[in-house]
């Protein structure tokens, strides 16, 4: 049985033969209609979400399946003490397959050690989010038409942003990429991904804190949200909550076919004003979350 609780439980055919996968689920909807016709998802949701959770659901959905779960952990008997291995014990007696996300890092292993069905990790704390990576590397292939030879600034929240640490990991295996990692130093990427990806891997990067003097380089610009939620420190985030907004008089000094990625929500970091623009592929890369979930449930349950 397999799960997806890091991006490194996949390898790089692997991620290709699902982004495939994902694009012939595009150009061919009918054909997935009952491709999981029986089968259940469940959606154990101890953190807010909205693309995530409901994207699943719209996957399995559309794959002819069912699901069942919940949104929140204070809607659960987690609020009463119940332990994640017991709920993971017995949801996967009602389910095939479980999306789950925590804000503990790490406990999507739990979840695994505990279930008889595979466990898809959701987003963990500021650690991973797979599934992300696997939409976003979607969408740089829809956009771009290659996954490799890029320049790609990394912009904003670095520390916690889990959405970036799984996407260094796995744009690390592709040729010549290249880093720009755009933060203030308090939100600088975590040394582990330095040491043991870039590092190891010889991988070309710098750190700066200025996008405008960088804009101009990239091939791909990654923008993330100050994640809230993970400062210990109001005042902190405060702070830092809007040191990078990209608008139309930063977008000047960009190139024409730059990508523009988000893995949303949003709060100020991208202006409204570039939503139009054709760079902007942060909306485009929301709906492709669906089509990669769903060749992700298909691999999984071990279905052609
Ligand atoms: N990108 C992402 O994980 O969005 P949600 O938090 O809305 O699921």
């Amino acid at each position: 049985m397999r799960n997806l609780i890091g991006i490194e439980d996949f390898s790089t055919e692997e991620i290709d033969e699902l982004i495939e996968v994902s694009k012939d689920i595009i150009s061919n909807k009918e054909k997935y209609l009952e491709k999981c016709k029986g089968k259940i998802l469940a959606t154990l949701f101890f953190e807010p979400s909205t693309r995530t959770r409901l994207s699943f659901e719209s996957a399995m959905l559309s794959l002819g399946g069912s699901v069942l779960g919940f949104s929140s952990a204070d809607s659960s008997s987690t609020q009463k003490g119940e332990t994640l291995a017991d709920t993971i014990k017995v949801v996967s007696s009602y389910s095939d397959i479980i999306a789950m996300r925590h804000p503990k890092e790490g406990a999507p292993i739990v979840a695994a050690n505990n279930s008889n069905v595979p466990i898809i990790n959701a987003g963990d704390g500021g650690h991973n989010h797979p599934t992300q990576t696997l939409l976003d590397l979607l969408t740089i292939s829809q956009e771009k038409g290659r996954l490799d030879n890029f320049t790609v600034g990394l912009c904003g929240d670095l520390k916690f942003g889990r959405t970036v640490h799984s996407l260094i990991i796995a744009l690390s295996r592709y040729e010549n990429i290249k880093f720009v990692l755009i933060s203030p130093k308090e939100l600088k990427i975590p040394e582990y991904l330095k040491q043991d990806f870039l590092d190891k891997k010889n991988i070309e990067y710098t750190e700066t804190e200025s996008l405008e003097e960088n804009i101009d380089k990239l091939d791909i610009l990654y923008m993330t949200r100050v994640q809230k939620e993970r400062f210990l420190n109001e005042e902190e985030y405060v702070r830092l909550k809007d040191v990078y907004i990209l608008d139309k008089q930063k977008l000047e000094k960009a190139k024409n076919d730059l990508c523009i990625l988000h893995p949303l929500p949003r709060v100020n970091e991208i202006s409204t004003e570039i939503d139009d623009d054709p760079r902007a592929a942060y909306f485009r890369q929301a709906e492709y979350g669906k089509y990669m979930r769903m060749a992700i449930i298909l691999k999984l349950l071990n279905i052609k």
